[in-house]
């Protein structure tokens, strides 16, 4: 039983799989020539993108951009925009892909960190420490992650987004936990640059990414990497065009096959529908755990705002061991430790347990599976009392 999909989903869609496939049997060139291949290919990342900006409510599917992952966009906003002496916002609930690209930028390039905190019962950041910290000096970019990896809880981004931009810091959203499965619309959250990855809500597969740029801002951030792009070839010069100002080499064909056929699959379904069976889902699992004595719950008891991770600590029990009798004794596969994002572990006190074990579904996890993973839980409880 796969309770893993906060990682990333398990099972795919079929049509995914065909989509990968498909393109591995006849797919041959990744859209940059002349000949009747290229031109298929350029066609097919063309429609992955305008599925993509549809989802994702872009109106130039130009500004989204196909990365390797969310980390890989997050990087190409946190490395290429900002220089010394600049300021940023980010927060304890970040993950190692937003922290350990700003802990480097600070040492080497002398930028300026302020970390959020957030509410352990609420799990919400802390707006009023938001406005504080905006009103200290100026600030170049606030990040914001849009569902913790930990705790699940969605947050509201668009409430600080707002304030952000009252105080002229430009935003960078993290919606590696929500977006497909959760309505995310670059609008909707208010920001600047959206980085979020192909192979979890949206259920595409491993390797894929995206990074949307409101129209305009692409102009601020320098590439991550420079090299062909089929388009302008006698310049030296990286192109200013988007989107291939940020795609240089190759592209991930049979990624972006993938990516374009779940983009489909999601805009079928559509996010609310999506994100409607999410919640029943995760809803009933964190109301079940929360019944069983001697668990304690990291993600706030809040339905309706959670997507898909309930995360908890069995006391005297380290959450490796933990993980480790959930599959071996019951065929549960789980996330245990840290989850990338280590300052949310210091905040909750959960460092010295191993950090905690991590329960996350998905579209296809079933109530059988819901209901046996909540008696494997309390069998595991109930021994380590
Ligand atoms: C909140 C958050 N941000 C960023 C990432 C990095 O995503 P990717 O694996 O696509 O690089 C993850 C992955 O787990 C995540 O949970």
């Amino acid at each position: 039983m796969y309770f893993d999909n906060a990682a990333t989903s398990f099972p795919r869609p079929e049509s995914v799989i065909r989509a990968v496939e498909g393109w591995l049997r006849s797919g041959c060139a990744a859209g940059r020539g002349g000949h009747a291949g290229a031109v298929d290919a350029a066609q097919l990342v063309q429609r992955c993108r305008s599925s993509l900006a549809a989802i994702l409510g872009v109106s130039s599917p130009r500004q989204v951009v196909l990365t390797s992952g969310c980390t890989e966009s997050l990087n190409t906003v946190l490395l290429g925009l900002l220089s010394a002496g600049d300021r940023v916002i980010a927060s304890e609930l970040d993950h190692n892909s937003v922290l350990r690209p700003l802990a480097w930028l600070e040492r080497t390039r002398g930028i300026h960190l302020d970390l959020l905190g957030f509410d352990a019962g609420t799990g919400l950041l802390d707006a009023v420490q938001l406005e504080q910290q905006l009103d200290a000096g100026p600030v170049r970019l606030v990040v914001l992650t849009h569902a913790s990896n930990v705790t699940g809880r969605v947050q509201r981004v668009s409430e600080l987004a707002a304030l952000a931009a009252s105080r002229g810091a430009l935003v960078l959203v993290d919606a590696a936990q929500t977006a497909g499965h959760w309505p995310c619309s670059l609008d909707g959250l208010g920001a600047d640059f959206l980085a979020l990855p192909g192979h979890k809500g949206l259920c595409g597969p491993l390797g894929t990414g995206v990074l949307v740029f409101r129209e305009g801002r692409e102009d601020l951030v320098s590439p991550l990497k420079f090299g062909g792009t089929g388009t302008e070839s006698e310049l030296l010069a990286q192109p200013e065009r988007m989107p291939e100002k940020f795609e240089s080499g190759n592209l991930n064909m049979p990624g972006i096959a993938g990516l374009g056929a779940a983009a489909d699959w999601v805009l079928e379904r559509t996010p609310e529908l999506l994100r409607a069976n999410l919640v029943a889902k995760t809803d009933w699992l964190l109301a079940e755990l929360g019944r069983i004595s001697g668990l304690r719950l990291l993600t706030p008891s809040v339905p309706g705002e959670i997507c898909g991770i309930v995360s908890f600590v069995v006391p005297g029990l380290d959450a490796h061991e933990a993980a480790m009798v959930l599959e071996q004794a019951f065929g549960i596969r789980c996330r245990a430790g840290l989850h990338c994002a280590p300052l949310v572990h210091r905040a909750l006190g959960t460092e010295s347990a191993g950090g905690a074990v991590r329960l996350s579904v998905g579209e296809f996890t079933t109530e059988s599976e819901l209901a046996q993973a909540v008696s494997a839980v309390g069998e595991l409880a109930m021994v380590a009392r």
